[in-house]
Order: structure tokens, then sequence, then C-alpha cells
């Protein structure tokens, strides 16, 4: 997936093999993971699977998440984008083969907008050229960032279930109703 998107601050370009030390700052800290289920990475050998998995989804699934990096510094500062869900493992909520939005950055860096940002520019590929009908989100209902974002860039809440005993948000927004209204 070559695919380079720019937005104002930032540049989303392909995850590499060479992203592994930010991917293991990343992953490994116990911050990033509250609302993931609480499991962070401990070793760089897992961040590097982590980014292989993703590099085989933009293979065989057309899509997979972004790297984002910072313009002004050059620095990766975490990932954001589409994710097209497949399988027994990733169904939520009840859906399988789903697309949906997310985002995953290196603390330092939150609380800039850059989620939102980074996320807006993601839909906007999603339906324009991907040409996805719907583009689905989940957050934990404890995790405000990310339930502030979802609505941000416009999805709307649908209802609640449970993952692993987590209460979780689910979110949609489909293409006839996408650039309609923002919150
Ligand atoms: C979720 C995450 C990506 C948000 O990134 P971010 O770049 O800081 O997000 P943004 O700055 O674009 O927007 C966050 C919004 O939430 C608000 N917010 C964050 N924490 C908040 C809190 N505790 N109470 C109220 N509002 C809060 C911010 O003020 C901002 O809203 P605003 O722009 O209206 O002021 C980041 O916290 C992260 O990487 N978390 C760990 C991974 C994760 O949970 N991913 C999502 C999984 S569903």
């Amino acid at each position: 997936m070559s695919t380079i998107i720019e937005t104002e601050r930032l540049i989303l370009r392909e995850l590499l093999e060479s992203d592994i030390n930010e991917m293991f700052e990343l992953d490994s800290n116990p911050l990033v993971h509250k609302f993931l289920g609480n499991k962070p990475i401990s070793t760089k050998e897992q961040a590097l699977e982590g980014i292989r998995f993703v590099r085989q989804q933009y293979t065989e699934r057309g899509i997979g998440r972004f790297a984002a990096v910072e313009k002004s510094s050059g620095e990766f500062i975490g990932w954001s984008g589409l994710k097209l869900n497949q399988g027994e493992k990733e169904i939520l909520n009840g859906f399988d083969n789903f697309i949906d939005v997310g985002y995953r950055f290196i603390p330092r860096y939150w609380g800039k907008g850059y989620a939102t940002e980074s996320a807006i520019a993601t839909m906007d590929y999603g339906f324009k050229v991907m040409q996805y009908d719907t583009i689905y989100g989940a957050a934990e209902i404890e995790n405000i960032a990310s339930n502030i974002v979802l609505q941000k860039i416009g999805l709307q809440f649908v209802n609640k279930f449970l993952y692993e005993d987590i209460e979780v948000n689910w979110y949609e927004l489909n293409k006839d109703n996408y650039g309609k209204k923002m919150s």
C-alpha cells in the first residue's frame, strides 16, 4: 500500500518494519493499553509481529492502519486509520467483515488534536477512495478521549455491548450520511 495522506500537521504512510522502536515504545506503555485490555507488549519481537500483521493486511485486505508522522518534527507518533476486521478473532458486537476507524498514539503526543485530524482524513479516504459503505468505531465507555474523537469525526452512537466483560460503545457512519452532520 503506497498511499500517502497529508493533513495540516501529519503525514500518514504505510507502517514499516523500521518503525519497530517507536512501535515498541507505543505498545509497551501501560497507559496506552489502559482501555485496550491492559495487555501491553514486553519485547521488540512483539512489536515487529504487530507491524508484520498490519503489512500483511495491506496486501491481503487492501487496507490497514497508517503510521502517523508529525510533520514539524519528522517523528513517528503512532498510528491511525482503517482496518478490515475479518475472521472469528476479530468479530466485534456480532459484526464480521467490517471496516473500523482506529488510532493509537505515544502519550506525549496526546491532547494536540492529532487523533481527530488523522481520523477525519482516513474517513475521507475510506468513503471517497475505498468507496466503503459504512465505517464503524468502538471505544470502551470509559475511554473518554476516544469516544469524543469518534463523535467529533461524525460517527453516530448505535449501542453498548460487552467485550471481555467491559462495556464498549459502538458507532457507525454510513456513506449516505457522511459529511452531513459533524458533531
Ligand atoms: C484516544 C487517543 C488516540 C486520543 O488522541 P488525541 O490526539 O489526544 O485526541 P484528540 O486531541 O484529537 O481529541 C481528544 C479529545 O478528547 C478530549 N479529552 C481527552 N481526555 C479527556 C477527559 N479525560 N475528559 C474530557 N475530555 C477529554 C480532549 O479535550 C479532546 O477533545 P477536544 O478536541 O474537543 O478538546 C489517545 O488518547 C490514545 O492514543 N490513547 C491510547 C489508545 C486508545 O485508547 N485508542 C483508542 C481505542 S478505542
